[in-house]
């Protein structure tokens, strides 16, 4: 059996266990529903990027398939916060938050509370919990969501075991897997749009990054596992999918028969009922002609480029472990651009890393002024333990660093901006998403490179894929008016 095999073999074992335990866990929740005259409600609050949010559709399916019943209220029966860690301030916000909960839980007896996600993923995360936030019932990593109904009977088991009084804490966290489980229920948040894996785990290693500590080894789905994936979801009335990966550009090639990504999405495309397909995220070290090519002539994918630039000095680059040079991306975006006139590029900019000057944040914004990106995400450097940029000397004293915070904001949004009115007085297609939160006699969606319109319509048309003319621009978003009605 060669490794591959192996690992599918072991995948396929767990996930038939894993059914198992669901089945057990439902009866489980039977009982105390039918004990308490009532239902057993969850709530997942999900914190962090978009493949936290398809482990919460993972969570959420297995709890559907066990019996609770989904709530948006954190004063729920069994309440998860699946983590993310990326930045300092994503930590904070859940022992914020951990304090409401304790309060919840004096009042519901019942209550359990769950954490997962990637800050579960750091030893000295974990030890906070067990030593201040002893309320917290169960506690998992990013490898092993999959368990989660097994977890949950351990944890019922042992409060019946025990009685109720005597807390025990559920840990169970590894440190890697090499298992994709695949099959396993998940939620459908949309019945028209939704993310699909197609990797895990980071080898890239940025040296201000986290990521690859609490997320693992690069591993692909097989393309067979993707593409039954999202014929599923085509059947299913899903027109538009997001592929999900840290680094989309460096798919398949650690399958025993590798596959690009850009095949991949040519294998996709043929996917009848999917109209529009969407990926999350590129680097640029690993962006190949064949994709531009493959971007460019496809009537599927939406021309729209996550493209993350961090910074625009190479000499920072460097010291970050990007890979690339500050002409070596201008060059890339200039040929994106070239081959796809219309795609909007939108970035990531890091703005404080370990010996920045001024020098470079010029860099940085002359890279913003020759790229015009159509958006861009600022963030703040975060000083993560265990990277190799934490160690490094000339941390930037904070006022500087907030001083070219703002310069560089104010760039990305005057760029941004002029780069969203070129789009007006043209039709374009929208998926429409849903009514307008403001105005309620609007609707509102998505172009294919990402743009947000509104525009008058019958909630009718909520999943559809529509014509509008972009009538007027808002800055960030535009309104219109249906013109294929
Ligand atoms: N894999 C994706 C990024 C995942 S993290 C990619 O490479 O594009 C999302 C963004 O968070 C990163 O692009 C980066 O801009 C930012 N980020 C990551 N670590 C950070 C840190 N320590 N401080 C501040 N921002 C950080
Ligand atoms: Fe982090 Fe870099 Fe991996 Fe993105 S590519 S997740 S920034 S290490
Ligand atoms: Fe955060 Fe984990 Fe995503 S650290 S950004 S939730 S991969």
């Amino acid at each position: 059996m060669n490794r591959e095999e192996d690992i599918k073999e072991r995948s396929d074992q767990e996930s038939t266990l894993q059914y198992a335990y669901m089945e057990q866990a439902k009866e489980m929740i039977k009982q105390q529903v039918a004990s308490l005259g009532r239902d057993l409600t969850f709530c997942v609050v999900t914190f962090g990027c978009q493949m936290n949010a398809r482990d919460s559709e993972k969570l959420t399916g297995i709890l559907e398939q066990i019996g609770y019943r989904k709530t948006d209220q954190e004063d729920a029966d069994l309440v998860i916060y699946n983590t993310c860690t990326v930045r300092d301030n994503a930590n904070t916000r859940v022992y914020g938050r951990l304090g409401k909960l304790k309060n919840y839980k004096q009042k519901n007896p019942h209550m359990l509370i769950a954490l997962c996600g990637c800050m579960m993923q750091e030893p000295s995360a974990v030890e906070r919990i067990k030593e201040k936030y002893r309320f917290v019932d169960m506690i998992f990593g990013t490898h092993n969501i999959f368990k989660f109904a097994e977890l949950l009977v351990t944890k019922l088991q042992t409060e019946q075991n025990n009685g109720s009084d005597a807390h025990s804490m559920v840990i169970d966290i590894w440190k890697d897997t090499d298992l994709i489980v695949e099959d396993l229920p998940i939620e459908r948040k949309y019945p028209f749009k939704s993310g699909v894996n197609i990797m895990f785990g980071c080898n890239n290693f940025c040296s201000y990054c986290i990521v690859p500590y609490v997320r693992g080894r690069e591993r692909s789905r097989k393309p067979e596992d993707i593409l039954a994936e999202i014929r599923r979801l085509a059947d299913d009335g899903v027109k538009e999918i997001m592929l999900l990966g840290q680094n989309v550009n460096s798919y398949g090639k650690n399958l025993e028969s590798p596959v690009t990504f850009a095949k991949l999405l040519q294998m996709i495309e043929e996917i009848e009922g999917i109209k529009r397909i969407r990926f999350m995220t590129s680097h640029p070290k690993d962006l190949s002609d064949e994709l531009i090519e493959a971007m460019a002539s496809s009537g599927k994918i939406c021309h729209h480029l996550h493209l993350p630039l961090q910074s625009g000095s190479t000499d920072i680059l460097s010291k970050m472990n990007r890979r690339y040079t500050k002409e070596q991306f201008i060059d890339l975006a200039a040929r994106v651009r070239k081959a796809i006139p219309d795609i909007a590029i939108t970035t990531d900019i890091i703005i404080g890393f370990p010996g920045e000057t001024d020098q470079d944040v010029d860099d940085t914004i002359d890279v913003i002024q020759k790229v015009r990106f159509d958006g861009a995400f600022t963030f703040i450097y975060s000083k993560r333990t265990g990277t190799p940029a934490a160690a490094m000397e000339d941390q930037v004293p904070e006022d500087v660093v907030k001083r070219n915070f703002d310069r560089v904001l104010n760039v990305v949004q005057d760029v941004s901006r002029e780069m969203a009115e070129r789009f007006e007085g043209m039709t374009d297609t929208v998926l429409v998403e849903g009514i307008n939160e403001q105005d309620q006699t609007l609707l509102t969606g998505r172009l294919g490179n990402n743009l947000l319109v509104h525009f008058p319509g019958d909630a009718k048309l909520i999943g559809q894929i529509v014509r509008v003319r972009l009538t007027e621009c808002k800055g960030f978003y535009y309104l219109g008016t249906r013109c294929d009605s």
